[in-house]
């Protein structure tokens, strides 16, 4: 049996393992332990009519999946589309997990479910899935979401929606989501809840959890959420820019006198900063060195576009901006990988068996949408403040980062996270995955932070065994193995 795992931008290592071999792997990850169900019990969600029983490709399984639309509001017609994954056991004893990517206007249909972390992986014909044994399913019933509308298959048939999309909104949006997605599926309505995501979506996360918290005052209103996980997130703008362009020179991207000139005239704490003509250049030279590579992975060679993937995107997609803004770079990915989502989620077949279109009337499917990124009228400079009050309200939120990603490096969430000053309360060491060292974990009062070696800014692409692993560490609310 055959597994094919899309492990680097370019590289796709064909895994082939005996059945047996793959329980052992897996296997070796410490499970959470799920009562003593012995029979694998299976969902309890009867006749509903967002069950995908057809879907062009799929492996056969033995947990059910769900997809379609939930309205927010259905007077002016926005509605959001979500996939939702039942765990491969014993679903009803096990968690519920709500992954979100970022972009901003990016889909976590494309990225997070069949890119990095869900059951199917989508192949590179564009027309097959793969089974992935690393997938989150394992340890926790998992709900990816297109979020806001006009990202993926959500939309709205109010063209003002578009308009005014910013962090606060999106937040809203999904908060509502979530209470009308419970009435579909009443019994996870009291499940223990956690939400996690990457790259921008460290802003949403906090604010999400955020907006929750202050919510549940309200019992009727009660969500069970439990805890937050982040990868590779944007934090905090100051910090999240002095770690880019640290990480670049430090990794030799860029010179010593470009260091230099930033180091002298960029303030990242100020909006102005970028009407500073000295430091503005020298962070183009920063983003003008990236555009030779892959930003997201350093050591990853670029896709090079050839006939097959006609889209002509850089590596490096900047918002325009005015001198008083922050620029803001998409967190984003390989365009190669991209377009094998986009040949598959655009198929009728497809569409048709994921309840979005007749099949006949297709929706114009994309895993990123330019405009939500280029018109994002608000955006939270930090969520430090937030994670403050998460820490109080005593969640559980862990950090983790891949240490070969030049978008939001490991510097950023180091100065994001060291600004908190949070005391220490086991010390950095490393953690271990499969008898090597996975990366280095720090626990403090309230918050862990990991990173993992070698790993870009999609860290489940570069380390599956590990993030699945790492995962359940954060389930189980356990460090991560500290012994080979
Ligand atoms: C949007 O409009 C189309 C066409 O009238 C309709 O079929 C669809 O149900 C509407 N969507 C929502 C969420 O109301
Ligand atoms: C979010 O919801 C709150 C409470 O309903 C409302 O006061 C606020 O204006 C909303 N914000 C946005 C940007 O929609
Ligand atoms: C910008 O750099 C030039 C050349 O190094 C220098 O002469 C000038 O003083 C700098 N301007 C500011 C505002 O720092």
């Amino acid at each position: 049996m055959a597994f094919i795992l899309k492990v680097t931008s370019l590289l796709t290592i064909t895994l082939v393992l005996l059945l047996s071999e793959i329980t052992s792997i897996v296997v070796v990850a410490r499970h959470v332990q799920w009562s003593s169900a012995t029979d694998q019990k299976k969902s309890n969600i009867h006749n509903n009519d967002h069950l995908v029983s057809d879907l062009p490709g799929q492996p056969s399984v033995d947990f059910q999946h769900y997809a379609g639309y939930v309205n927010i509001d259905e007077t002016i017609g926005r509605t959001l589309f979500y996939w939702f994954y039942e765990a491969w056991s014993v679903p009803d004893e096990k968690p519920l997990v709500l992954w979100l990517n970022g972009g901003p206007g990016c889909s976590s249909v494309g990225y997070g479910a069949t890119q990095e972390i869900g059951p199917f992986i989508v192949g590179t014909d564009g027309k097959d899935l793969q089974l992935n044994p690393y997938s989150w399913n394992r340890e926790a019933n998992m709900l990816f979401l297109e979020s806001p509308v006009g990202v993926g298959f959500s939309y709205s048939n109010t063209t003002s929606d578009y308009d005014n999309l910013g962090d606060d909104s999106t937040a809203n949006d999904t908060y509502a989501f979530l209470h009308n997605w419970f009435k579909k599926y009443p019994l996870y309505r009291t499940r223990t809840f956690y939400i996690a995501g990457e790259s921008y979506a460290g802003k949403y996360v906090p604010e999400l959890a955020g907006l929750i918290y202050d919510r549940n005052k309200d019992p009727n209103l009660f969500i069970n959420l439990k805890g937050i996980l982040l990868g590779n997130p944007e934090t905090s703008d100051a910090e999240d820019w002095k770690g880019l362009v640290d990480y670049a020179w430090s990794h030799a991207v860029v010179s010593d006198e470009t260091h230099q000139t930033i180091r002298e005239s960029c303030d990242f704490s100020s909006n102005n900063t970028w009407s500073n003509n000295n430091c503005s250049q020298a962070v183009d030279e920063v983003l003008k060195q990236y555009k030779e590579i892959d930003i997201y992975s350093l050591y990853t060679s670029v896709c090079i576009p050839n006939s097959a993937y006609s889209d002509d995107k850089s590596q490096v997609m900047l918002k325009k901006t005015t001198s008083k803004m922050m620029p803001r770079i998409l967190g984003g990915y390989d365009p190669c990988l991209d377009d094998y989502a986009k040949g598959y989620y655009n198929k009728p077949e497809v569409q048709k068996a994921l309840h979005v279109s007749d099949g006949v009337q297709l929706k114009n499917w994309k895993i990123c949408n330019m405009d939500i990124f280029n018109g994002w009228s608000q955006s939270k400079d930090s969520v430090l403040p937030i994670y403050k009050k998460l820490i109080d309200a005593k969640l559980r939120i862990w950090v983790y980062s891949g240490d070969t990603d030049g978008r939001v490096p490991v510097l950023s969430t180091r100065y994001s996270l060291n600004s908190l000053g949070l005391p220490i309360k086991r010390a950095w060491r490393p953690w271990y995955n499969q008898k090597q060292v996975g990366g280095w974990v720090q626990e403090y009062e309230g918050l862990t932070f990991a990173t993992f070696r070698g790993a870009g800014h999609a860290v489940p692409i570069f380390k599956p065994s590990a993030s699945l692993a790492f995962f359940t560490s954060f389930l189980l609310g356990e460090s991560p193995p500290s012994h080979r």
